[in-house]
């Protein structure tokens, strides 16, 4: 068995926010090293744990044993959480809860070729299945390529790192790159000068090639929008972000769901319907202390939202 040994973050927090008493059930759609969910099982919480990657699975099922029947794992996406519960027998979850992104163990290995420090093939697959870096670069031409790094990596350079990805794969094919190779073509393609002082050139690229190659933002729009029939009364779900449009897809999707009548204040009776079946847990994104921060620099970016289901 390996050890899949990730950094939780804001883990008091989720606690707190999800607030599950003892004998709640709490779906943890993104079980990565365990670290939530063992804090939600020292509650007496129970836990079912998903992840599409099976290594985490595999590595949290060792880990969290000791908690015997009250946590199970299940090799899943959380984009179906409804299946996954139907297929447990289970209705309704009191909490869920998903900590977006990757995990430090993926990023650390280099045959899974996430990391351009760390060369590898071109995959960056979580689950092992479906389309590879490699394969998506082989099908996507200067124009999609383009999309892909301007909407999910904000790059300002997507077009030029665009052009120049595309004429390296026409010229040895993607295969024959590997990660190293790839953050080479990204690095020359942007003008020295405009290089980012504190993080790697290619940094911006690969989060957006990662994003696209395991469809990251469908796969969040699925979970919230499945919030509704997955949570019973009383169930409250929380999402960490640790990107811009992931955590404006979640502060969008929670306003929709929690906002109230919007009729003008002098109608005698609601016009609207409005009768949200959710209410804010959060007002605003909740983010790591000072001392996390010190202790843990990924946190930096993360944000915290969480909602309650009242009816
Ligand atoms: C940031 S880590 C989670 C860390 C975990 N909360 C902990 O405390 O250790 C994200 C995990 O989510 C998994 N993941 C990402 N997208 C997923 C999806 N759509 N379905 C299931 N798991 C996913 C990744 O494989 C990774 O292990």
């Amino acid at each position: 068995m390996t050890g899949f040994a990730h950094e939780t973050v804001l883990q008091s927090e989720v606690v707190e926010l999800l607030q599950p008493r003892a004998g709640a059930l709490i779906l943890d759609g993104t079980l990565g090293g365990g670290g939530h969910s063992e804090a939600l099982l020292e509650r007496g919480a129970q836990v079912i744990g998903t992840d599409r990657d099976p290594r985490a699975v595999a590595a949290a099922r060792a880990r969290l044993a000791r908690f015997g029947e009250a946590f199970s794992a299940v090799r899943a996406d959380f984009r179906d959480a409804e299946g996954t519960l139907r297929a447990l027998g289970i209705d309704r979850v009191d909490g869920a809860l998903v900590d977006l992104g990757v995990s430090s163990p993926q990023l650390d290995v280099g045959e899974r070729g996430f990391s351009f420090s760390r060369p590898g093939p071109l995959d960056m697959r979580m689950s092992g299945e479906g389309e590879t870096l490699a394969e998506l670069l082989e099908r996507a031409d200067v124009r999609e390529l383009t999309r892909i790094l301007r909407e999910y990596g904000e790059e300002p350079f997507a077009r030029p790192i665009a052009r120049a990805i595309r004429a390296a794969v026409e010229k040895h094919g993607a295969h024959s790159l590997d990660t190293a190779g790839l953050a080479e073509v990204v690095s020359h393609a942007i003008p020295r000068k405009a290089w980012p002082r504190s993080i790697h050139p290619a940094t911006r690229t690969f989060q957006a090639l990662r994003i696209a190659v395991n469809d990251e933002l469908g796969a969040l729009a699925a979970w919230l929008e499945a919030l509704p029939r997955v949570l019973g009364k009383g169930g409250r779900a929380a999402a960490i972000s640790f990107h811009s449009l992931e955590d404006r897809m979640v502060k969008r999707a929670f306003q929709s769901l929690t906002r109230e009548c919007t009729c003008p204040p002098g109608f005698p009776v609601c016009q609207c319907g409005s009768n949200p079946e959710f209410r804010p847990v959060t007002r605003k994104a909740v983010t790591a202390s000072e001392a996390e921060v010190a202790r843990n620099p990924r946190s930096r970016s993360a944000k915290l939202r969480a909602v309650v289901k009242v009816r």
